[in-house]
C-alpha cells in the first residue's frame, strides 16, 4: 500500500536566450520548413556562461517553493534528475542544497535522461513512502547545449534548456487547495537498443585522455527514426496500460501532458490514444526538447496558465535515452 502524495508546488525556468529557427539556418544547413515540418519546434532556450543544471534548477526550485508556500528549510530530500549534471562529483543535488542553505539533507542525482522527472517522482514517492513527514524537492534539469555539437543539422535542432521543479509531500488530508495527488506511476526500461540514443565520451566506457581533443561521442548521438518509431509505441502503450489499471476512459483524462520532444511524435501518441488534440498540452514550439525538465516544465506552465484546472485528471508520458518511458496519473 503506497502512501498518497501530493505536488505541494510546482516551477520552472527557462534560459533568456533564445536560439530560433532564423539562428540555425545561419549556423547548418537546415531550414524553418524543414525544422517545422519534421518537429514543431520554433526556437529553443539555451543556457548562458554561467548558467548551469545547479543555477536553472536552483531558479525552478525557489519558485515551487514559493507557490507551495513554504521555506527551503523544510525540505528534507533533494532529487536532480539530469544527463547534464554540473559535475560528476560532487551531485547536482549536493550543490543545490547547498544554494538553498541546507546542509545534512537527502541529496542525489538520478539519471534517466528524458524521462528523469518520472523518475525522480516516483523515488520521491519512495521516501515519501518510508519518511511520510518528508518534503521532497524534485527538480528535472538539463542544459543539453552542453552536450550538443552545432554543427550536426541532425540534432542541434531538436534540444533546448531549462528546469522544472516539484515539491512532494505526503497526503495528510488537509493538503491546501490547488495540489496535485499523484496516484500512479509507472515506469519501463530496455537496455537492449541503448546504443540508438547515446551520450558516451567521458564516461567509463568511453574515457578522455589528458591534451585529448573532444570526441564526436561528447555530443548526443542519435538514429532520430528508430527513436521515434519506439518512443511513439512505448508512450502510447504505458499510458494505455495506465488507464486500464485505473479504469479511465479518454473522456476521463482531461489534461495529456507527454514528453515535448517533437510535435509528430505527440501527434502520433494523441492519435493512438485516441486523445483530441484539444486536451494535449504541447509547449515544444518554444523549448524544444529539454530532456528531463520536458513534461515537468510543461506540467508547470499548463497549471500556471489555466490549462490544467481543479478537478483535472492529469495524464503524463516521458520517454528517453536509455532506452527508459514512464506515465504518471495526478489528480488536481
Ligand atoms: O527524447 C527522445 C529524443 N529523440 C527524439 O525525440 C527524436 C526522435 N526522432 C525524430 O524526431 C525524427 O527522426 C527527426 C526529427 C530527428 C528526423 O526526422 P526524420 O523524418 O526521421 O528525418 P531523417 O533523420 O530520416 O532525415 C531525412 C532527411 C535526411 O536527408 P536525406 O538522407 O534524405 O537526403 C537528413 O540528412 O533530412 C535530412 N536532415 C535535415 N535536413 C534539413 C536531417 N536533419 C536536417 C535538418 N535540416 N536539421
Amino acid at each position: 500500500m503506497t502512501t498518497p502524495c501530493i505536488i505541494r508546488g510546482l516551477g520552472h525556468c527557462v534560459p533568456e536566450t533564445r536560439l530560433t529557427n532564423a539562428d540555425l539556418e545561419r549556423m547548418v544547413d537546415t531550414n524553418d520548413e524543414w525544422i517545422t515540418s519534421r518537429t514543431g519546434i520554433k526556437e529553443r532556450r539555451i543556457a548562458a556562461k554561467g548558467e548551469t543544471t545547479v543555477s536553472l534548477s536552483h531558479q525552478a526550485a525557489l519558485r515551487a517553493l514559493e507557490h507551495a508556500g513554504m521555506q527551503a528549510e523544510e525540505l528534507t530530500h533533494i532529487l536532480v534528475a539530469t544527463f547534464t549534471p554540473d559535475s560528476y562529483i560532487p551531485s547536482s543535488a549536493c550543490m543545490l542544497a547547498h544554494r538553498l542553505g541546507l546542509h545534512g539533507r537527502t541529496c542525489m542525482d538520478v539519471s534517466a535522461a528524458c524521462s528523469g522527472f518520472l523518475f525522480a517522482l516516483e523515488t520521491a514517492r519512495a521516501f515519501v513512502c518510508l519518511h511520510p513527514e518528508a518534503k521532497v524537492l524534485v527538480t528535472a534539469t538539463d542544459v543539453v547545449s552542453s552536450r550538443v555539437d552545432y554543427s550536426d543539422r541532425g540534432i542541434c535542432v531538436l534540444f533546448g534548456d531549462g528546469a522544472g521543479a516539484a515539491i512532494i509531500t505526503g497526503d495528510t488530508g488537509v493538503a491546501p487547495a490547488g495540489c496535485g495527488r499523484v496516484v500512479d506511476v509507472l515506469l519501463a526500461t530496455d537496455g537492449s537498443v541503448s546504443d540508438l540514443l547515446t551520450v558516451k565520451g567521458g564516461g567509463s566506457g568511453s574515457p578522455c585522455k589528458p591534451g585529448e581533443t573532444v570526441r564526436r561521442d561528447f555530443f548526443v548521438e542519435m538514429n532520430g527514426r528508430e527513436v521515434y518509431k519506439y518512443a511513439v509505441r512505448a508512450m502510447s502503450s504505458i499510458c494505455k496500460t495506465m488507464m486500464e489499471k485505473h479504469g479511465l476512459t479518454k473522456e476521463q483524462v482531461d489534461v495529456f501532458i507527454p514528453h515535448q520532444a517533437n510535435l509528430r511524435i505527440i501527434d502520433a501518441v494523441g492519435s493512438r490514444l485516441d486523445m483530441p488534440a484539444e486536451k494535449i498540452f504541447t509547449n515544444v514550439h518554444k523549448y524544444g526538447n529539454t530532456s528531463a525538465a520536458s513534461v515537468i516544465i510543461a506540467l508547470s506552465e499548463a497549471r500556471s496558465e489555466g490549462f490544467i484546472k481543479d478537478g483535472d485528471t492529469v495524464l503524463l508520458s516521458t520517454f528517453g535515452g536509455g532506452f527508459t518511458w514512464g506515465s504518471a496519473l495526478v489528480r488536481f
